[in-house]
């Protein structure tokens, strides 16, 4: 029956079969991260506006027009958040982990919400895994953000996937590199679109994403930050490209990368998947070294990326299989449930998946369902006490040992 009701729009459920695919990258993102060395944290779904008005940047797509704020009852505005590198970084502020070892290495996964126009690729509610390095300016943690995600990838076996490396110089590289932007697009302004020409001087960097012709015509004389680097910011470029040439990791520079976010400085990256259509980077990132700062913080270098959770899982569309299971415990007769549902318990401990019937169903039909479940082997009880296994492969059915059945379930018995 079709309900009056449906999942918001933008939003979606998980169902079982696509949960399987899900938890598969969720765990293989979790152990090469926790491999190397990032730990788990978790912030709130929501966070007061201003976060990610500092943080992220008034100019910025994501909170001009894509954040879900609300006031709360206190009338405090908050806001679901859009992205994971604030919260973390205000975290990181609020428990002193500026104090901890540096750099403090940070892993995380869970949803984030933009009210974004929903298509293949693009939802209001998504999902991220990311990492976070924060406390550390050295080229090599830029290298290994990038070689990590390269990782999970590759692990996940993503197909055509493509690493575009651009990087914006320091903050101050960057003032001059934007005045001099700026005034490249102050001279082409009649042929610029509304959108680009009313930004020239909050976001002038938008312009290189631009889909408009005119502007594509003029930014492909502009200046590029890449071409404009210099000391150690051209320094630190270089390293990143040569440990990831020494770790034989492709990739292309791109003097036009640019990333919806105002908080990157320096190295910026972008892996995009040929399969995934108009939606095409499948996770970036960058470093923030200002980002700490303008959150009223030390002076705190960092780096990090996030990706897509949906969308690896388009670029991979693939079906993982149900599990089946060890054992179905049968009951011949009813008085047997008690004991089915405790022995069930027992090989469960024992470290083997098993079902029993919750459904008051008969023994054929107990049968049915074992099948249907993928149960490999079915144990029965009877009225008496007395015990069978029957192997669902083969058909095959013996007497088992009523004392000793979860023995006989995980091969431990004589
Ligand atoms: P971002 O590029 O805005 O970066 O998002 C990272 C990834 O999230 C994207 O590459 C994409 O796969 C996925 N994504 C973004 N928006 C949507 C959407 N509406 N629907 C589905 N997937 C989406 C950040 O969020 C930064 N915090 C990354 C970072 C971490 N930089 C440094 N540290």
């Amino acid at each position: 029956m079709a309900s009056k009701y449906q999942a918001p729009r933008g939003t979606f459920d998980v169902l079982p079969e696509q949960g399987r695919a899900r938890r598969r990258v969720e765990r293989a993102a979790a152990e090469i991260l926790a491999r190397a060395g990032y730990e788990p944290i978790q912030t709130p779904s929501f966070e007061d506006t201003e976060l990610f008005e500092r943080g992220v940047g008034k100019s910025t797509d994501i909170v001009r027009k894509e954040m879900f704020s609300f006031e709360d009852k206190g009338e405090r505005s908050l806001t679901l958040r859009p992205e994971g590198t604030a919260p973390i970084c205000r975290a990181y502020l609020e428990h002193g982990m500026h104090k901890l070892a540096q750099p403090v290495k940070l892993s995380y996964v869970g949803p984030f919400f933009r009210h974004e126009r929903p298509q293949a690729g693009r939802y209001r509610q998504f999902h991220q895994i990311g990492l976070e390095c924060i406390g550390t300016d050295s080229p090599l943690a830029d290298a290994e953000a990038i070689m990590l995600l390269s990782d999970l990838l590759g692990e996940l076996g993503v197909p055509g996937v493509e690493l575009h490396l651009g990087s914006l110089g320091s903050l101050a590289a960057r003032q001059v590199y934007l005045q001099a932007l700026k005034a490249h697009l102050h001279a082409h302004e009649s042929e610029l679109c509304d959108d680009v020409r009313e930004r020239i001087d909050v976001n002038p960097l938008r312009a290189f994403d631009s889909d408009d012709e005119g502007v594509q015509g003029v930014m492909a004389s502009a200046p590029t930050i890449v071409g404009a680097l210099e000391g150690e910011d051209a320094e630190h470029f270089e390293e990143v490209k040569a440990l990831l040439d020494a770790a034989g990791i492709a990739y292309v520079v791109d003097p036009t990368l640019v990333r919806g976010l105002d908080y990157y400085t320096r190295t910026i990256f972008s892996f995009v998947c040929d399969a995934l259509g108009a939606q095409s980077e499948i996770g970036g990132g960058g470093r923030y070294d200002g980002l700490i700062e303008q959150l009223g913080g030390p002076a705190t270098p960092a780096v990090g990326f996030a990706a897509g959770i949906e969308r690896i899982l388009l670029a991979l569309d693939e079906e993982v299989p149900a599990p089946g299971r060890d054992a179905f415990v049968a009951v011949a007769d009813p008085s047997q449930r008690e004991r089915a549902m405790a022995l069930a318990v027992e090989l469960r401990h024992a470290g083997l998946s098993a079902e029993v019937d919750l459904a008051g169903r008969n023994l054929k039909s107990q049968f049915k369902h074992a099948d249907r479940i993928g149960a490999r082997r079915v144990l029965i009880l009877e009225a008496d006490g007395s015990a069978k296994l029957r192997d669902m492969q083969t058909g095959e059915q013996r007497d088992a040992d009523p004392g000793n059945l979860v023995d006989e379930m995980t091969g431990g018995g004589s």
